[in-house]
Formats: C-alpha cells, structure tokens, sequence
C-alpha cells in the first residue's frame, strides 16, 4: 500500500511558507521529522508521519538486521516515500554495528541517522554507499567534526530533549551557534511540542524539526500505553537529565526522563552490582536501570523503566493518530509565520535595521516586565532565605537571590542600552508570594514565577537580534531553568522541613 499526499490549496499555502532545501533532501512535504527513538519510532509510527509529508527515521539501535530488514520492508509498503534508520555506534557491539550498517546499504536505505560520537568511518561507509547520512550533535566542535566526516544534515539537539543527551547547551543557545557556522542544513531537535516551537526554530535558521516526545503519545508508537499515558499527564518541569539509567550505554551518558521511583532514590543505588530484573520483552529480560523504555511488546514494572520525555512533555495533552498531530503543528506553524507574530529569520538581515518604532516599544515594554518580575523575586528570596532554618534550601535561596539581583542589573543595562529608563516598580509578584506564611509552598510559588520568566525569555529571545543582550539573556534563561530543578530537588527532599 502506498500513501498519496493530495494537497488541499489550504495545504499547499503551508507548503510555500514552511518548505526549506533540506524537503528536497529528504524528500518530504514538511521540515519535521519524527526522531528515531529506539523501539519507539517502529515501522507503524515512521509510516504514518512519512505518509502524511513528514520525514521518519526507524530506530534501530542495538536491533538485530532481521528486525531491520522486516521493518524497512514494512516501511516500504506504507510509503514511497524516503525514510531513515538510526543507529548508535557508541551503543552497539562492533559486529553488530558493523552488520547493520551492511544490510542498511544492501538494503538501499535512503538515509542513515547517527548519534553520540562522530565516527568519521561509519559516515564515510554510508556516504559512499550512496546513502544520505544525518548527524545528531551536542556541541558545536561535534557539529563540525561531522560536517568534515561527510554528514548532508545536521541535527542540533538541545538539553531539553528526551532520551540520550548528549551535550549541555539549551537548543536556545545551541542552534544559532551551529547555524551560523555549518554550511550543511541543520534541524532542531529538543523540547519542541507545538506549532510555535516549529515557527521559532525556523526562525533561528534551522531548516527543521526533529520531534520525538510529541510523537510518543500516537495511536501508531510503539511505546506501551503506560509511557505514552505518563506524557499525556506530565506536568511542567516533569521531567529531568539523570544517568542512572545506563545498562547498555557507556557510563556517564545523561537522559531525560520522566521523574520516578528511579529518579527519586527509592530504587537504590543504580550502579550496585545486584542486576534486577523488572521485566519481560518476549523472553529478553528488562534490568532495573537499563535504557529500555515501556514497549507495546513488554510486560513489568514499568513505573521503574526509563520513561523518556522531553521539556515539552507538559504541553501534549492528548493521544491522537500521528498525521494528525503532524498536521496541527505545521498548521500552526506556518500561519504564525504568516501572520508576522513569529520572530523574523535571523539570517534576514532584518537584525540589521536599527530598532525603532512599535517593534522597539514592545521590547522594552517585555524587558521592563521582565525586570519588575526579577526585582520581585530578588525581595522575595532575600526574605525568604532569613525565615528558612534548613541549611540547604536557605543557601539554595541565597544563590538564586544573587542570580535575580544578577539579572536585575542585565536587564537594566539593556533597557539602558536602548537609551531609555529602566522602571523602578516590584511585580506584583511579590506581594502575592509574600501572602503565602507556608515556606514550601512560597518556593513552590516562587518555582511558579521561575516558570514564567522562562517563557517570557523563550518567547522574546527570538525578536532580540544585539548579540550581548541575546547572550545575556539566554544565561538567564539557562540560571531560570537550573533553579527551577535545584528548587524542585530541595523541596522534595526538605522541604517538610523548610
Ligand atoms: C523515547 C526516546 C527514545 C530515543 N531514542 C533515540 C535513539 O535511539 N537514537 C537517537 O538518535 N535519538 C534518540 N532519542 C533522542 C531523539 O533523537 C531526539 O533528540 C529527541 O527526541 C528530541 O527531543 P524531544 O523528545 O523533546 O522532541 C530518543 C528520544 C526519546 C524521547
């Protein structure tokens, strides 16, 4: 069977605004891709995100050839379309590795994604194969290196990804780097849940998405519906980078997931030297702290499994069918584009324009906000931190007062910088937290604040085109965001004592 995209004229529109080089490439409608999530992202799923216009990548990591070959096969009947297997050189026995790479050229697989280290061979292998080869990095110097080892793509993975993360940059941070100094195309991978995300990373030059938490919860993945149901309930800030799921991964490799028993502590000491089994997947048994996440084809606790799951995790709160979930975003995306509300690209040279006008009101109109907002926390812990009697949570209190009274004087100095007067008003947040006697429930509150400062910074960091506010800002970002985790980690575990 083979899906036909017939585009409405409504679709075609999207087209013209989203479509980029890197469709051509890969040979899809629009510039997202379903990543290729280890048991996840099976035949089924990347065959209903190819056929709806997307681009899907099988993940094959540590598979066996045969499962390669029966779901390229499975693949093929779905779509005519191009489609990618991913594999893992860090991950993988060398044989094995070296098995699947042959039966990927025997096979003609279209494109091959790779993450973790840059094996310049491996790349060399496949290029020369004829097959286009995708490379997922971490760090600038990773983008390069597999720029040099023959990559066609890039793709430039935040922090706020789910599973494996490789490095440590926020995606806000990282793509524009990576962008700048690739030649390649670069897609954006890490956090990204909705049509907003898509307009926003298209705007800080990517030529697309990468999307895997969003596409777990579809009728088409291979998740259990228990991973895909702890999604769909997520909250803001569920999830977290830990490495205590590491059997079958070189040690120290960080993911992210969805906070549990494991996370928590309750399971003990991941890297003892008792191996549990807590569950079943057709005869191969699941270890406690292994990186297998819940499977359809599994049974066990899973509760204690690796519940994978990026940033954006609190903002998807259904399971649909996986096209539709695709359609929405890119319907999403492109009319944001449209209508002029999304940020401009960086590369438009529209940064080059002196700031004036109606656009240079809004900014410092968010700048202020921003600023009254910081003032407002910078009171409230200071206060705080002198009612608190835990040594840990004050001295966590104390920095994050140091962090405000920092950003204070950031905002400041850009408000400044565009020649006009800072406010010299507290947020109104400051009362409201102030009314709340309940220590624990202040810092929650707080949290909350934190929380809104990082959407705030999200959503202005876009339109903000002079280099040293922008990277000024994306440290606040990055402070907001390990405060919000260093309060989350201290009220779980004093905050009955605060
Ligand atoms: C369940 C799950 C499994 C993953 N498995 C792999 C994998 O096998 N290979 C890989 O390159 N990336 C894997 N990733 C990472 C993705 O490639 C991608 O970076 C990430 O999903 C993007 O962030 P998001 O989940 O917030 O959309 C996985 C991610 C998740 C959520």
């Amino acid at each position: 069977m083979s899906i036909q995209i017939d585009l409405t004229p409504e679709a075609n529109d999207i087209v013209s605004t989203l479509h980029r080089p890197v469709c051509d490439l890969l040979g899809c409608t629009w510039p997202v891709a379903l990543a290729g999530m280890g048991g996840v992202a099976r035949s089924e799923l990347v065959g209903a995100v190819t056929g709806a216009g997307g681009f899907g990548f099988l993940g094959m990591v540590r598979e066996p050839v045969a499962l390669i070959r029966e779901e390229v096969q499975r693949v093929r009947a779905r779509t005519d379309r191009k489609f990618g297997v991913n594999l893992i050189p860090a991950a993988t026995h060398p044989e094995l590795l070296d098995a699947q790479i042959a039966t990927c050229i025997e096979l003609g697989v279209p494109v091959v994604g790779l993450f973790w280290d840059v094996v310049p061979e491996v790349v060399r292998r496949l290029r020369d194969a004829g097959i286009i080869v995708v490379c997922q990095v971490g760090s600038l110097r990773d983008a390069l290196a597999a720029e040099d080892a023959g990559a066609q793509v890039l793709i430039a993975q935040g922090r706020e990804a789910g599973g494996h993360v490789w490095g440590d940059r926020p995606l806000a941070m990282l793509l524009p780097e990576i962008v700048a100094a690739a030649r390649i195309p670069v897609l954006a991978a890490g956090g990204l849940a909705d049509g907003a995300d898509v307009a926003t990373a298209l705007s800080f030059g990517a030529q697309g998405v990468v999307l895997g938490t969003a596409l777990i919860p579809t009728h088409e993945s291979f998740a259990h519906a228990y991973h895909k149901q702890r999604i769909v309930d997520a909250a803001e800030h569920a999830t977290l980078l830990t490495d205590a799921f590491h059997i079958n991964w070189p040690r120290g490799a960080r993911v992210r997931v969805l906070a549990n028993s494991v996370t928590d502590g309750q399971r003990g000491d991941p890297f003892g030297t008792v191996k549990t089994v807590i569950g079943d997947e057709e005869g191969r048994p699941i270890y406690l702290f292994s990186t297998d996440s819940p499977l359809r084809s599994m049974t066990g606790d899973f509760e204690a499994m690796a519940l994978y799951a990026g940033t954006g995790a609190g903002r998807i709160d259904t399971i649909v069918g996986a096209a539709e979930r695709l359609h929405r975003i890119v319907a999403d995306a492109a009319a944001l584009l449209d209508s002029g509300a999304a940020p401009t690209h960086p590369a438009s040279g529209v940064h080059d324009a002196p700031l004036a006008g109606a656009k240079r009101e809004a900014l410092l109109a968010a700048l202020n906000e921003l600023l009254e907002a910081e003032r407002a926390g910078a009171r409230v812990t200071s206060q705080t931190a002198t009612e608190i009697t835990a040594p840990e949570l004050r001295q966590l209190v104390v920095s994050i007062r140091q962090d405000e009274a920092r950003w204070c004087g950031v905002l400041t100095k850009a408000i400044l910088s565009l020649d006009a007067t800072p406010t010299r008003r507290t947020g109104a947040f400051y009362e409201k937290a102030m009314a709340i006697a309940d220590l624990s429930q202040r810092m929650a509150f707080l949290n909350r604040g934190q929380g809104w400062v990082v959407r705030r910074l999200q959503a202005l960091l876009p339109a903000i085109h002079d280099e040293r506010i922008r990277n000024d800002l994306l440290a606040m970002l990055d402070s907001h965001e390990k405060n919000i985790r260093r309060v989350e980690i201290q009220l779980a575990s004093t905050g009955e004592r605060a």
